[in-house]
């Protein structure tokens, strides 16, 4: 009865050039493993739920990408969107797809392009939520011990009331807090990260978007009877665009009050930015990290992150502390505490070229 949803719709614009909206960053082998974020997703879940019970949701564009590197997939295991709404319609359409194949389904809903260090841990903590959530009407969402005020996360604070185990019941969740929030909130040493994986049963989430995101659940409750055969397509085609923009972290978790969080240690990065990469990187004694290229010649350079593809011949003098990145014949050399830049810097490039 275990299944997993893989989200893979968004489109990574802070790690351009690499990433581009015709080939964003979950199918981009990023820390040069020899497999992409999207494979290396897919493959963790494998060891969890079995493979026909695996859904890949992502937009229209990106279906043959995914064919592609997910070659095992069925036509209909990937999910298509016509346009893009954020992760609530996303999960009310995997959701309510797989009720009608099994009421009694328990799902993992999770990012395509994050980073998991502990797979063994990772395997544990998921199978263990998935039983939780069989037998609970609840939510459950996976926590992590905040290391910076960042604010691009959400953030859990939770009670010692526990569920079962470690799963302790959520106060209060804040998407994406101001700064100030965000500071006061990582040193009270009461909140953590939400990583954005989650789980529950299909009738606690289905209930969740009837209280919650009633609009949208209607629409795709109209679906049902169309779920799994010819007209599903036709359905979600025209479904969509009925569909307010909003995530399932504002739409419903910041809203719910049967939340709980499973505190997790599993070496864990969304791999938001080009720093996160370096951090994760392998570095030389002067912390330089070299991807993919076996020629990258540097001299006096130090602490630098270069991302260039594997044929080519790079050489750096006197660098300290940047990104060199070369992809799609496009080069951007950008020192690493202005990367936040990047996202305004491209579309400004972008209206030029
Ligand atoms: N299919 C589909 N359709 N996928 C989407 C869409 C969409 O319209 N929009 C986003 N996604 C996918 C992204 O590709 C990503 O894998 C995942 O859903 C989460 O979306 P993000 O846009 O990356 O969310 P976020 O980073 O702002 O915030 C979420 O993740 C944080 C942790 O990384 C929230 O859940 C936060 O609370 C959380 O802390
Ligand atoms: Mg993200």
């Amino acid at each position: 009865n275990f299944y997993a949803v893989i989200m893979a719709g968004g489109i990574g614009s802070r790690f351009w050039p690499i990433s581009r909206t015709a080939h964003p960053k979950q199918f981009i082998d990023i820390l040069g493993t020899g497999k992409t974020l999207i494979q290396q997703t897919y493959e963790r879940f494998l060891k969890i739920v079995p493979a026909g019970n695996i859904y890949i949701v992502t937009n229209d564009n990106y279906k043959s990408l995914v064919a592609e590197q997910l070659p095992q997939l069925a036509a209909d295991q990937i999910l298509g969107e016509p346009v893009m709404r954020n992760t609530a319609p996303c999960i009310a359409y995997a959701c309510h797809k797989i009720a009608m194949l099994n009421p009694e389904a328990s799902i993992v809903v999770s990012p395509a392009d994050h980073l998991i260090l502990d797979t063994e841990e990772f395997v544990k903590d998921i199978n263990f939520s998935l039983d939780a959530a069989s037998r609970n009407n609840c939510l459950i969402t996976l926590g992590i011990k905040p290391s910076r005020p960042d604010t691009g996360y959400g953030y859990i604070q939770f009670t010692q009331h526990t569920l079962e185990g470690n799963l302790y019941k959520v106060k209060t969740f804040t998407e994406k807090p101001n700064a100030e929030l965000a500071n006061t909130f990582v040193h009270s040493g009461e909140f953590l990260w939400n990583a954005g994986i989650f789980v529950w049963s299909v009738s606690s989430i289905l209930n969740a978007f009837d209280q919650h995101l009633h609009e949208m659940n209607e629409i795709f409750k109209e679906g049902d009877k169309n779920f799994n055969t010819p007209a599903e397509q036709p359905f979600i085609q025209n479904a969509y665009y009925q569909c307010t923009n909003i995530s399932i972290d504002y739409g419903i978790m910041e809203k719910a009050s049967n939340v709980y969080v499973l505190p997790t240690d599993f070496g864990w990065s969304d791999l938001g930015t080009w720093a996160s990469v370096y951090e994760l990187s392998e570095k030389d004694y002067l912390g330089n990290a070299v991807q993919h290229s076996k020629k990258v010649m540097m001299y006096d350079s130090s602490n630098c992150i270069v991302n260039v593809p594997p044929d080519k011949l790079v050489v750096l003098q006197g660098l300290d502390d940047y990104i060199v990145v070369e992809a799609n014949n496009t080069l951007m050399i950008c020192h690493k505490s202005q990367e936040q830049r990047v996202k305004e810097i491209v579309s400004d490039v972008k209206s030029k070229f």
